[in-house]
């Protein structure tokens, strides 16, 4: 998959394309955030900030083969610590899993973290999610801690995982 991209993308031009994309992808959405796609979804993806963090951290990215956005993802950088990537999301239309598509986005995000002089990648999946889980695991991710959901979250139960780059 030579010709697949992490392209740029922003709200204020982007938003109706992550909004297809994420309805496309309404499996994931809908076991995310408990209803189906919609523009507040997208809100979230462009501007919802890991705590400390401005906008101007958050760098989101289409998942792009020529003219076709597969998937989208999101990275914040400086969380939790100066040199992490925080991986927000990585989101792959249906039609395009189990294909190594992510294995590839991947390796796209690290080459881009190492250009920037990031030494660890992290995140977090929901418990939830076993395949996502299964998914960071067999590409090198390890246990961080346990986020479990407290009163005022949104009810998940997550893990968070780190890669050493
Ligand atoms: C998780 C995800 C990014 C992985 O990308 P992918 O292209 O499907 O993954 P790859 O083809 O490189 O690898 C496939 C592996 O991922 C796992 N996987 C996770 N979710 C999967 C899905 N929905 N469909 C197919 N495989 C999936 C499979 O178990 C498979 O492992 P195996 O080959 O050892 O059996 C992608 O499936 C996706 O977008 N899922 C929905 C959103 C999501 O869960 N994002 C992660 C949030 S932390």
């Amino acid at each position: 998959m030579n010709d697949l991209k992490l392209e740029p993308i922003n709200k204020a031009d982007h938003a109706e394309d992550a909004l297809d994309l994420a309805q496309r992808a309404a499996d994931y959405v809908t076991l995310e955030i408990g209803r189906a796609p919609d523009m507040d979804f997208v809100n979230d993806f462009f501007m919802a900030t890991p705590p400390g963090l401005s906008t101007q951290d958050l760098h989101p990215f289409a998942v792009m083969q020529e003219r076709a956005m597969l998937g989208m993802t999101c990275v914040a950088q400086g969380y939790e610590f100066p040199h992490d990537w925080w991986i927000g999301l990585v989101l792959l239309d249906p039609a395009f899993r189990g294909r190594g598509l992510g294995r590839n986005v991947l390796q796209l995000i690290k080459h881009r973290a190492r250009k920037a002089r990031m030494s660890m990648l992290k995140l977090s999946v929901l418990e939830a999610n076993p395949r996502a889980t299964h998914f960071w695991m067999r590409e090198g991710f390890v246990p961080h801690r346990y986020a479990a959901a407290t009163p005022t979250s949104d009810g998940h139960n997550r893990w968070v995982l780190r890669y050493a780059l």
